[in-house]
């Protein structure tokens, strides 16, 4: 197997070389300043990886590679919107740049233009695989957005929210590199059920680095989560165990829609620093990551391929990007 790195020049070259009309200017230009921002590109890296792994040739995986890779990038496009965020790799998020309208369509554009790659793939598994888990991830972001106006939310919902937008999309990028290579059903399944897991402690890492992460290499505005209440890990068990004068100051918080950045994210943040809920999102972190080795573990392929894999996950476990 390659390394992550070679997998990774070989994204960045297609998604580099992809070709956008000049016109209209205004749809188009959106697109290739987001592309051009780059990110991790893990998911287009799971891929290539995960047919190789199943012994397949990675060159025909890359359309549906660069495919899930555009995806992606589309659903951070409308994402931003429904957050009101400003910064994204560290660059002013497309909304911002131009407006709603720009987002909204540009990222149309390129959901389109991903079921291009995807469909040059010529594999109906993959797909139905990719239409189903474009609509989980709809899914999980309108449960998301329903969340914010919650105050009841339980753990298990929010995991299953977090499955729907953030994780299935792991475990059709696994999943779809191995069906490219022709794997059989049960080696897909395990490699999906990996990218689930991963992907479960990759969105937990992500709402632990939204309240304490560096917002240079974090790449975006510190405590978005926390200004929108969104109902993290965090927050839900901050509610749960909150008592006293404590309890009164989170409720006023959660319930102050004029509420400063620079006053509500500190005051919440010292909150939870005194709830101590940021150890038992780390320790929720490893319970996911550990079932993700696992899987890799139990799969019939190199102890190279499966070193690969592992070094992956604990990275993305722990974002060390
Ligand atoms: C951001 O995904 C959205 C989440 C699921 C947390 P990434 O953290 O993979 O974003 P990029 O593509 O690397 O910028
Ligand atoms: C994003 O979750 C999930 C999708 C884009 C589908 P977040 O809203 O936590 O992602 P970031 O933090 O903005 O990247
Ligand atoms: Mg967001
Ligand atoms: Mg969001
Ligand atoms: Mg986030």
């Amino acid at each position: 197997m390659k390394t992550f790195q070679e997998y990774l020049d070989i994204v960045n070259q297609t998604i580099a070389a992809i070709p956008y009309p000049a016109a209209p200017s205004q749809l188009y230009e959106p697109i290739s300043y987001h592309m051009a921002l780059g990110g991790k590109r893990v998911r287009p890296v799971l891929t290539l990886m995960a047919c190789d792994a199943m012994g397949g040739d990675p060159a025909v995986a890359i359309n549906a590679a660069v495919g899930l890779e555009m995806f992606h990038n589309f659903t951070l496009l409308h994402d931003d919107v429904m957050d009101n965020a400003d910064v994204r790799r560290g660059k002013t998020t497309v909304h911002r740049r131009w407006n709603d309208n720009t987002a909204i369509l540009s990222g149309d554009t390129m959901l389109t233009i991903a079921t291009q790659y995807i469909a040059r793939t010529m594999s109906w598994p993959v797909m139905e695989l990719f239409n189903k888990t474009a609509i989980e991830i709809y899914e999980g972001q309108q449960l998301d957005m329903d969340y914010e106006r919650r105050n009841d939310v339980t753990v298990d919902e929010y995991v299953n929210m977090i499955r729907l937008k953030t994780s299935v999309l792991l475990g059709c990028a696994l999943k779809t590199g191995a069906l490219i290579a022709g794997s059989s059903d049960e080696d897909a399944d395990v490699l999906y059920q990996a990218g689930v897991n991963m992907g479960l402690a990759f969105q937990l890492r992500d709402d632990v680095l939204d309240v304490w992460g560096d917002p240079v290499t974090f790449g975006k505005e510190i405590g978005g989560d926390i200004m929108n209440n969104k109902k993290t890990f965090l927050l839900i068990n901050a509610m749960q165990m909150v008592q006293g004068d404590d309890a009164d100051e989170l409720r006023r918080w959660l319930n102050d829609p004029y509420a400063s950045r620079d006053d509500k994210v500190p005051a919440v943040t010292a909150l939870y620093e005194r709830m101590g809920v940021r150890q038992l999102a780390e320790e929720a972190i490893t319970r996911y990551n550990d079932s993700a080795i696992a899987a890799f573990n139990h799969l019939k392929m190199s102890d190279e391929d499966k070193a690969a894999f592992i070094t992956l996950a604990n990275r993305l476990a722990g974002r060390h990007f």
